[in-house]
């Protein structure tokens, strides 16, 4: 079972869109194992985006994403990471597809509402980064002793 680590942005918060890209992330079939409203420090967004350092936008990612709170978020399930990623959309909106998180709500490519970790190692080091072992928790939705 893989988990994948997805992080609704500055902007998604802003425009109350958590509930509705967790509504999406659970109807699809996934399961939540972890979450929480933070404030990304410049430390952490520096070590997250680390990778992009290089690139003309860098300063401007960093601020963006310390800009104001995100809600980041562990997700598990069969192919969970690339699946996680269609579910996203595209970097660019412009390229977006309708239906998708990005071809939905995001009009600029800096403001694109959701992070989600591109490949196995990238989910295994995102998670890492923003959350503690003990924060995670795996259940099994089937135990219906729970609500009897
Ligand atoms: S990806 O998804 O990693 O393949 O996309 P990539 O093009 O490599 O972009 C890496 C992250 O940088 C963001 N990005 C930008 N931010 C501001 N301005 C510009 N021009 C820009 N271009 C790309 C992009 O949204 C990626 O952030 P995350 O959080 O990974 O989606």
């Amino acid at each position: 079972m893989e988990r994948t680590f997805l992080m609704v942005k500055p902007d998604g918060v802003q425009r109350n869109l958590i509930g509705d890209i967790v509504s999406r992330f659970e109807n699809k079939g996934f399961q939540l194992v972890g979450a929480k409203l933070m404030q990304v420090t410049e430390e952490l967004a520096q070590q997250h985006y680390g990778e992009h350092k290089e690139r003309p936008f860098f300063g401007e990612l960093v601020d963006f994403i310390t800009s104001g709170p995100v809600f980041a978020m562990v997700w598990e399930g069969e192919n969970v990471i690339s699946t996680a990623r269609l579910l996203v959309g595209a970097t660019n909106p412009t390229e977006s597809a309708p239906g998708t998180i990005r071809g939905d709500y995001a009009v600029t490519v800096g403001k694109n509402i959701i992070h989600g970790s591109d490949s196995p190692e990238s989910a295994v080091r995102e998670i890492g980064l923003f959350f503690k072992e003990e924060e995670l928790v795996s259940y099994d939705k089937t135990m219906s002793t729970w609500i009897i």
